[in-house]
């Protein structure tokens, strides 16, 4: 069914079945796993190298996934690496404080600029969850809110027990997570009106897909200030992309705390939590205030990802990261768009958000996302060797990769434009199930929301089959 070269996922294909009876979900990352890719996909990758990795049956990919989004120089990067051995032959983890502790404070704080302290985590979901904590304790409030057009935010239960996959979570813990929308200062307001001098904290990535509208992020700063909120920017993806010290810094709005994680070390374990001084305090020893347990973790400052993060920042400042990554990124939208136009397909194969962060969706006619026409489109740009879920622009990310991107993409249109010329229905143009979010009930749910639990959402064929545990 597909016309690209790569068809051969033999090895893949043995060791998945064994893979998913050793690994629940057969991947450490859901947005990873089978589910999320076409059947006709790698399913386990060997190696990685610059703007390419190599799947088991040796099929070589342009990877614009780099994991997720962990990198920004690319893959193997040499002074990344370089910087870690040193770091390996100098000692790993040590019995107090290492000096790189201190060096690395010191160098992101003056980065950053306005946070007066930090401290550091694994990954993101550490630094997240460690926010909200400070926030609640800073505050004595209970209520968290986050942005509800924005996925992800933690793995933790305050967050994951208000998503739909929310089994074996207390609902105790995910009764004081609100939620708000992006660019709608009213539906703040509104959380405000119903909680009144209880919400410790708003979480946001300070900006996403769209330009902040009608000076939504002042609107925020000056109500969540009034309101004594801690206000909590999450800058994971967009930190390192839009601007190397963060978005929030091109819109000179500031937060009271801020996450940085992903990118920041090139694809090693890192991340920082930041803020004024008043509140990440109470994880210290200087106060006399209940003490809060803060970010206290045997790995926290294993010196690996402390360096990386180092060196990733400092070659990045060299290369002037973000100016690349903002010039591909238009070229790759521009490419995109001129594309879809010439192949008849705009109003369903879209590219959409910032140049520094683009991000392509297939869509029916009026703009809904098509399940579908997603996995029979990628399906086909895969046979043509390119690995693009979701866009993560690297340093090497060039010209040469823009061309064979454009090679794939344009096959990918043109099989959509033959599928929807053909009325064949979608779902019978690719091998294997569509792509299902990763937050859903349950394993058979099609869309996020269950039509069988919910009156208000839609019935699928998948509401109507017989769950385990759940009576009609
Ligand atoms: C915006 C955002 N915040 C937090 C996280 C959590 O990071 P981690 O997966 O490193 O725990 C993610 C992960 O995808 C994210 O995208």
């Amino acid at each position: 069914m597909v016309t690209g070269p790569i068809r051969n996922f033999t090895r893949s294909n043995e060791l998945n079945t064994k893979l998913h009876a050793m690994i629940p979900a057969g991947s450490h990352t859901y947005s990873k796993g089978e589910d999320q890719f076409p059947w006709l996909s790698p399913k386990i990758m060997a190696r990685a190298d610059g703007a390419y990795s190599w799947d088991v049956d040796d099929n070589r990919f342009l990877d614009w996934a780099m994991g997720n989004r962990v990198m920004i120089l690319g893959h193997n990067y040499p002074a990344v690496n370089e910087a870690v051995k040193r770091q390996i032959d100098l000692g790993l983890n040590f019995s107090r404080p290492g000096m790189l502790e201190y060096e690395v404070a010191e160098f992101l704080l003056d980065l950053w600029g306005w946070p007066e302290m930090v401290k550091f985590g694994k990954n993101g979901s550490d630094v997240t969850t460690a926010a909200v904590k400070l926030a609640r304790a800073y505050t004595g409030r209970k209520y968290a809110a986050v942005c509800g057009d924005q996925p992800f935010f933690s793995i933790h239960d305050w967050f994951i027990g208000s998503t739909p996959m929310n089994a074996g979570i207390l609902e105790e813990e995910s009764r004081y997570t609100l939620s708000f929308r992006y660019n709608d200062i009213a539906s703040v307001e509104a959380l405000y009106a119903r909680h009144p001098g209880q919400i410790a904290c708003m979480i946001l990535e300070p900006v996403k897909n769209e330009e902040p509208k009608d000076n939504f992020l002042e609107k925020l700063r000056a109500l969540t200030e009034r309101e004594g909120t801690v206000l909590i920017f999450d800058e994971m993806i967009a930190g390192m992309r839009f601007d190397i010290r963060g978005a929030h810094h091109l819109y000179g709005v500031f937060p009271d705390l801020v996450t940085y994680g992903k990118a920041i070390s090139n694809g090693f374990s890192f991340s920082a939590l930041a803020g004024k001084r008043d509140i990440m305090e109470l994880g210290g020893l200087k106060h006399d205030k209940p003490r809060v347990f803060l970010l206290s973790q045997t790995h926290s400052s294993e010196t690996v990802g402390l360096a990386a993060c180092k060196a990733t920042i400092e070659e990045c400042q060299r290369i002037d990261i973000t100016k690349h990554v903002w010039g591909v990124g238009k070229r790759l939208i521009d490419g995109f768009r001129k594309l879809a136009h010439q192949e008849k397909v705009a109003n369903h194969v879209r590219i959409i958000g910032f140049d520094c962060n683009p991000q392509i969706l297939c869509t029916r006619e009026d703009g809904s996302y098509w399940p579908e026409l997603h996995t029979s489109f990628h399906e086909e740009v895969i046979s043509y060797g390119v690995l693009i879920p979701w866009i993560t622009i690297t340093y090497s990310h060039r010209d040469e990769e823009l061309a064979k991107t454009f090679e794939a993409l344009q096959a990918g249109m043109r099989k959509v434009k033959r599928v929807l010329d053909s009325g064949a229905a979608v779902e019978s143009t690719f091998t294997g199930p569509a792509v299902k979010p990763v937050f859903r009930p349950y394993n058979r749910c099609m869309q996020g929301t269950c039509g069988r639990l919910n009156a208000n959402a839609p019935q699928r064929p998948c509401c109507q089959e017989n769950v385990e545990g759940v009576s009609k």
